[in-house]
């Protein structure tokens, strides 16, 4: 039987950024180094396939470091965490290893500069996402206010209107984010901005790419987890520029076939978090379906990389 034909629009970038990047090698490395089991405090990054590969390897995903034995290292996913985490794993003598993103790093410094200052601080973020607990608990409890939304900013109760900063969690839509900000200054006109966007690079670079993607394709699919800040705000981008079916998938299987029944073109992209191994597996579903051409909706050529910390790169 002959397949229909279809245009598979394949984003450019997709998948892995180089924050990623730098905390899987740190666990790899972690492990070559100091052996099985290495404690991870909350998934290295937000990928199933990934962890599993990992504990397949031995690392033990915990969530809290209560549930880590003092003798063993751990390591802190790249989402960052409270001042709280690390000095509590001081206190008990513990090798531990910050796999926090450093561009993670680079607002939790802003913050406490902020602060330094005397400015109180807003946070642009998702409550309860692990990036936003970490970033607030840079300061002292009750310091950082958080708004998720513009209706949010009108209910802000701050100490001193004049002297306010806000910051924003790495992954969030740029789009949403500038409505944000927007009431904040219109609220707040003195309110101090980032010195550099807060949202990072690899999110916007994948959102920009969905967009190009959006009116040309019938569907969009992303590949990334449920519990993906980055991938899900793909998904609300592709929506929000015209498509008119965006869905996330975990994986090959969980594409909803009868969703995409009659499309000529699909577009085909991946969270921060996805490995490519997935994508590959998607482009292949399509395969067996239908004709398929891969075209590329490239929008922007990305060479980040981090170095892994110097704990690990003396020792391997
Ligand atoms: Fe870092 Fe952005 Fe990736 S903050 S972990 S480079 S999504």
């Amino acid at each position: 039987m002959q397949k229909p034909p279809l245009t598979l629009y394949l984003a450019a970038p997709r998948g892995f950024c180089a924050g990623v990047v730098r905390a899987i090698k740190i666990v790899e490395m972690a492990l070559e180094k100091w052996g099985a089991p290495v404690y991870m405090r909350h998934e290295i990054v937000h990928n199933k396939y990934v962890v599993d590969e990992l504990r397949a390897k031995g690392a033990v995903f915990v969530e809290t470091l209560a549930e880590c034995p003092d003798d063993r290292p751990v390591i802190f996913s790249a989402h960052g965490v409270a001042k709280s985490v690390p000095a509590a794993a001081q206190a008990r003598e513990m090798l531990f290893v910050d796999a926090t993103c450093p561009l993670v790093s680079k607002v939790h410094i802003e913050a406490e500069r902020h602060a330094e200052r005397g400015l109180q601080m807003v946070m642009i973020g998702h409550k309860g996402h692990p990036e936003t607990v970490g970033t607030m608990g840079q300061l002292p409890e009750g310091e950082v206010l958080l708004v998720e939304t513009p209706q949010d900013v009108a209910r802000l109760v701050v100490r001193d209107a004049e002297k306010l900063a806000y910051i924003t969690q790495t992954t969030l839509s740029v789009d949403d984010t500038a409505l944000i900000v927007e009431a904040l200054k219109a609220r707040f006109p003195a309110i101090v901005a980032p010195h550099k966007e807060d949202i990072c690079y690899a999110t916007t670079n994948r959102q920009e790419a969905v967009k190009a993607m959006a009116p040309i394709s019938d569907a969009i699919l992303v590949i990334g987890a449920p519990n993906s800040s980055n991938s899900k705000r793909l998904v609300e981008v592709a929506a929000a520029a015209g498509c008119s079916y965006a869905q996330l998938v975990q994986r090959a299987i969980d594409i909803d076939w009868r969703a995409l029944d009659g499309i000529k073109s699909v577009g085909v992209t991946a969270g921060a978090s996805a490995p490519e191994i997935l994508v590959n597996e998607v482009i292949d579903a399509f395969k067996t379906r239908y004709d398929v051409t891969v075209e590329f909706v490239e929008t922007a050529e990305e060479n980040v990389e981090f170095k892994v910390p110097r704990v690990l790169r003396e020792a391997v």
